[in-house]
């Protein structure tokens, strides 16, 4: 299979709304939810991915002439490259009926790890969602990373037992899911939380905990104070606000701030190889991608997760060897066009 046939598989397939487009740059789904495009207007999905393509790389290949190794270490493992399927969650609200949530984990975990990466998994309302995630997590020998909403407390609590009986390298939570509108007035109830009820999350998270969500620099500071392990720089792919600023804007800032301190990720509109080196370039320790995965199950199921993985890790490669860099650590501002060093 090829990726353009892996595409058009996924149009006939993936619901109403999403186009599989050959680009997913939110042009086409603009402001439908239910559906994978974006809040209000709809601007923040395409700013998330216009960002990015302003951005341009430095060419250097007076180098040594060996390959380059996009293999990384995040949260105590070994991973192929730096970057992570994203949590998505439900499915059959935004993709039609072809999958469910546990379904489409049931794909996405196993694959993503045979691939060498991991992937986050979504939650939902229904609790066999989370549970089913967890499972698929626990029987990929922990390789992937559930991601909790940030739910009153009893019901956290009792999710991050799950979560860590899963055996994951980290737990996650979308803080800003806070502002998705189909979470509104749900039982059970959702919401922001205040530093002090974050380090008692952080506390008994038991793992390194990842905060998904995080727009600003005093956000990533109150991150980092609650005691996080991990921050994803994310407008949620621009779906629970609009009029935000693109992650590619405020990324620089936030990991000057706290990224010695931090593990930084972003998230919104990275498509390609050649995005996750400029995300890695401007401060990220890795990146995820949410909506190409779903089109890459939708498409090719876990022959379409090994495809676009391996399409990913190979234009990074190039990217790299172009660039020339040997290794994830030694991508840096230096390695974009027009961007001061920090
Ligand atoms: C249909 C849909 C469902 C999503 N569900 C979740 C979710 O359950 N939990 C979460 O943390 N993020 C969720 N997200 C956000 C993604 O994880 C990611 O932050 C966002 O899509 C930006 O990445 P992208 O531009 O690569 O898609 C969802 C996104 C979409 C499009």
């Amino acid at each position: 299979m090829t990726y353009p046939e892996l595409l058009e598989r996924a149009r006939a397939c993936s619901g109403p709304y999403c186009k599989a487009c050959p680009v997913c740059n939110g042009a086409a789904c603009g402001n439908t939810i239910p559906g994978p495009g974006a809040k209000g207007l709809g601007t923040g999905a395409k700013r998330n991915y216009q960002k990015w393509q302003e951005l341009c790389v430095n060419m250097d290949t007076i180098c040594e002439n060996r390959p380059a190794d996009t293999a990384v270490s995040l949260f105590g493992r070994n991973f192929e490259a730096p970057f992570f399927a994203a949590p998505v969650g439900a499915m059959k609200l935004h993709y039609g009926d072809k999958y469910d949530d546990l379904a489409y984990n049931g794909i996405l975990v196993p694959a993503c790890a045979e691939n060498g990466i991991a992937a986050f998994t979504g939650d939902g309302t229904d609790p066999k969602v989370f549970q089913a995630a967890c499972a698929a997590i626990r029987s990929s020998g922990g390789a992937g990373i559930p991601t909790v909403k940030p739910w009153d407390r009893d019901t956290l609590l009792a999710k991050l037992e799950l979560a860590k009986a899963a055996g994951p390298a980290a737990i996650a939570m979308d803080i800003d899911a806070a502002g998705l509108p189909f979470l509104q007035g749900r039982t059970p109830p959702a919401g922001s939380k205040s530093v002090a009820e974050l380090r008692e999350i952080v506390q008994a998270a038991g793992q390194p905990l990842i905060l998904k969500g995080i727009m600003t620099v005093r956000g990533a500071e109150k991150a980092a104070a609650a005691g996080a392990a991990a921050i994803v720089v994310s407008n949620h792919g621009g779906r629970v606000l609009d009029q935000c600023p693109a992650t590619a804007e405020v990324l620089p800032a936030i990991a000057d701030a706290v990224g010695r301190d931090i593990t930084v990720l972003v998230d919104g509109g990275i498509r390609s190889g050649l995005d996750v080196f400029k995300a890695l370039a401007l401060g990220a320790r890795g990146v995820l991608i949410g909506r190409p995965f779903v089109t890459a199950v939708y498409g090719g199921g876990a022959e379409g997760v090994a495809l676009y993985t391996d399409k990913l890790k190979r234009e990074l490669a190039d990217t790299m060897a172009m660039c020339g860099v040997h290794t994830i650590s030694e991508i840096s501002r230096d390695c974009l066009w027009g961007v001061s060093a920090r």
